[in-house]
């Protein structure tokens, strides 16, 4: 998948997420009892759906993921998004768990997961700083060269990945400019997206905990516990890892597929994901199952 990027036939475009509900194998790994009747007995939950999952690569030399809590609404703050995920039923409890799989052996020098002991009870500090200016940003000049393209990528919501594009050239003659000139529109339209990011903050010597794994082990945690993954190092080995999100099963997903717009936060088209029942009898009827 990393190689040949091909298109997710649920999104219609290149995605590491949600394989599990297009792919036997993925499905079956993120649903096998074994797994998830530890994700129910570590969350003590009645009834848990499987409704997200993502692929993870680092490869040799690739930074980190930085310092980040997300208390459970997967809205897309990180790049600027605004569409929450998830509605849950009591917003006063957890409704949301990550199960991280390694899928080649992972050493403290090529990503590893690093958590802030007991983080999970504050909320930190965050702030927005410029979309363009925060780690999820790519330029896309390097790869868009006509107005054609840059119009009909902007319009079908292929030019940046995470982000909504559909409205930018909205009420402008764009065959009266030229393409360099509609870039400049595009600039414009993103230098008003913010994006949020933890402010920095002190760790007290002993503060966190890193979990280096064997291929196959797992770790489930809250996304409220602070957490990164630390960067690779030159010479590392290419670390591959599966996430997957277990929400309550009376949680309702993807609320905003009751409006005409479809796209969520990280800006995919999500009118036919499904969740996937993995624990439990009590499900909001709201939602679509696999
Ligand atoms: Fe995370």
């Amino acid at each position: 998948m990393l190689e040949d990027q091909p298109v997710h036939p649920m999104y219609g475009r290149y995605s590491l997420r949600d394989w599990h509900l297009v792919n036997d194998s993925v499905r079956e790994i993120l649903t096998a009892p074994e797994l998830t009747k530890t994700v129910a007995q570590v969350t003590g939950a009645d009834s848990l759906v499987l409704w997200r999952s993502k692929l993870f690569e680092k490869f040799p030399g690739d930074g980190a993921i930085d310092w980040h809590q997300e208390y459970g609404y997967f809205d897309g703050e990180e790049v600027g998004g605004h569409r929450p995920a998830l509605y849950p039923f009591n917003p006063a409890g957890q409704w949301d768990w990550t199960m991280w799989m390694a899928l080649t052996d992972v050493s403290e020098d090529d990503g590893v997961m690093e958590f802030v002991t007991g983080s999970q009870q504050t909320a930190y500090p965050k702030r927005m700083v410029k979309l363009t200016e925060s780690g999820a940003y790519v330029d896309p000049r390097n790869r868009v060269r006509t107005r054609e393209d840059l119009l009909q990528r902007a319009a079908n919501n292929s030019l940046l990945l995470d982000i909504d594009t559909r409205r930018v050239f909205e009420g402008i003659d764009t065959d009266a400019h030229s393409v360099d000139e509609l870039f400049g529109v595009l600039d414009k339209h993103l230098d008003s997206l913010l994006a949020v990011v933890t402010e920095p903050f002190e760790l007290a010597p002993g503060a966190t905990k890193t979990t280096p794994m064997k291929a196959g082990e797992y770790v489930i945690f809250t996304e409220r516990c602070m957490h990164r993954s630390r960067a690779s190092l030159p010479g590392a080995k290419m670390r591959l890892a599966l996430n997957a999100r277990y929400t309550l099963g009376d949680t309702w997903v993807y609320p905003q597929r009751a409006t005409h717009d479809t796209f969520d936060g990280s800006n995919l088209d999500i009118r036919d994901h499904q969740c996937v029942q993995v624990h439990g009898d009590s499900f909001n009827p709201l939602n679509t199952y696999l």
